[in-house]
């Protein structure tokens, strides 16, 4: 047994901020943004919450799968921006559904945390603990950003993606998921720092932290092995699979990700230049809009792969 993806659904923060509008902020420009990344605008949340986001979302895959949130028994949301501490943003969604049936909790492995899920659901499929499961990537980053480091403010957008996944004779083939705490210093976001009486608290350790550079060479040195990995465990040509549905954070990378693999660009479909980088949600979205543009049929084989904070990645092969 295996778990088949049968909806999905996405749902982006109202507000659209180009880089031409940053320019006038900043001390930055559309032409570096969109040169050294791929993005021209980005989803920003005004009063839209994480939880907000991930339940229109939810909503959508819903209908599309044509499932009803009673027959879910399982509902994971991936984020580092959740609305609490505690309860989870599963659980607040969960609530918002009505989905009463299902255990919920939500997983923190930055842009790498839908692959986490949808592993961990492919684990549960096998085992048989679940039948169907909504997973969700959720994320209102522009609160955790800091607007005066141009750096990483830039890149960065809010919205949600999700999908259903149903238990099934087919579907995931195979995944591949790993982490590297010893690199993940280079990106960080430190936002509950002591603030007993006893010790002084640095506010400005509550922001993404990123070392751009350190992050780029470890995509582009663990991403191809990760999704070599997957094909060669499956028999799988590179040029077998219809699309590779990576994670949306620079173009560039995907451009030395398919040399490495020895694939066309037209094999990675994007989103970047209206989403930016979404962290957990960009890969459900970008799911999302190859479905809605019908770009998928049954029997076509697809990977998806992110990569990001912790370090964390995570890579799957499946057949549509
Ligand atoms: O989701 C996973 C997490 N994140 C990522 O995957 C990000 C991976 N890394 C990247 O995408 C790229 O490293 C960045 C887009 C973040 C940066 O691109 P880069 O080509 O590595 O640029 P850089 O950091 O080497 O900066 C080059 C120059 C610097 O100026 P100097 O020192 O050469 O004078 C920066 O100060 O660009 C400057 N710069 C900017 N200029 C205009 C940095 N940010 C900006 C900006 N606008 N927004």
């Amino acid at each position: 047994m295996t778990g088949r993806i049968i909806g999905t659904g996405s749902f982006l923060a109202k507000t659209r901020v180009t880089n031409d509008d940053l320019s006038k902020i900043m001390d930055t420009s559309d032409e570096w943004i969109y040169s050294r990344t791929g993005i021209k605008e980005r989803p920003i949340a005004k009063e839209e919450t994480t939880t907000y986001l991930a339940t229109m979302a939810a909503k959508a895959a819903l209908a599309d799968a044509k499932v009803t949130p009673e027959e879910l028994d399982l509902i994971i949301v991936a984020t580092v921006t959740n609305d609490f501490v505690t309860p989870a943003c599963a659980c607040a969604v969960q609530a918002e559904l009505g989905a009463m049936q299902a255990q919920a909790f939500d997983i923190n492995a930055a842009c790498a945390g839908f692959m986490y899920s949808l592993h961990t659901v492919y684990a549960y499929m096998q085992a048989g603990l679940a039948k169907r499961a909504l997973i969700i990537g959720a994320e209102t980053l522009s609160r955790i950003m800091d607007w005066t480091d141009r750096s990483t403010c830039v890149l960065f957008g809010d919205g949600a993606g999700a999908v259903v996944v149903e238990a099934s004779e087919t579907g995931i083939l195979a995944c591949d998921q790993g982490a590297d705490g010893v690199r993940g210093k280079n990106l960080t976001c430190m936002n509950r720092t002591n603030n007993n009486p006893l010790v002084q608290t640095d506010t400005r350790l509550q922001y993404v932290k990123m070392d751009g550079q350190a992050v780029f060479k470890f995509a582009v040195s663990e991403v191809p092995g990760s999704i070599k990995k997957i094909l060669e465990e499956t028999n799988t040509k590179p040029e077998d699979v219809k699309y590779y549905l990576l994670h949306q954070a620079n173009l560039r990378i995907l451009q030395i990700v398919a040399k490495h693999l020895g694939i066309s660009m037209d094999r990675f479909p994007t989103t970047m230049d209206h989403t930016g980088n979404i962290s957990a949600a960009s890969i459900p979205i970008l799911l999302d809009e190859v479905c809605k543009k019908g770009m998928l049929n049954r029997g076509d084989k697809i990977v998806l792969s992110g990569f990001g904070g912790g370090f964390t990645w995570g890579s799957c092969l499946m057949e549509w």
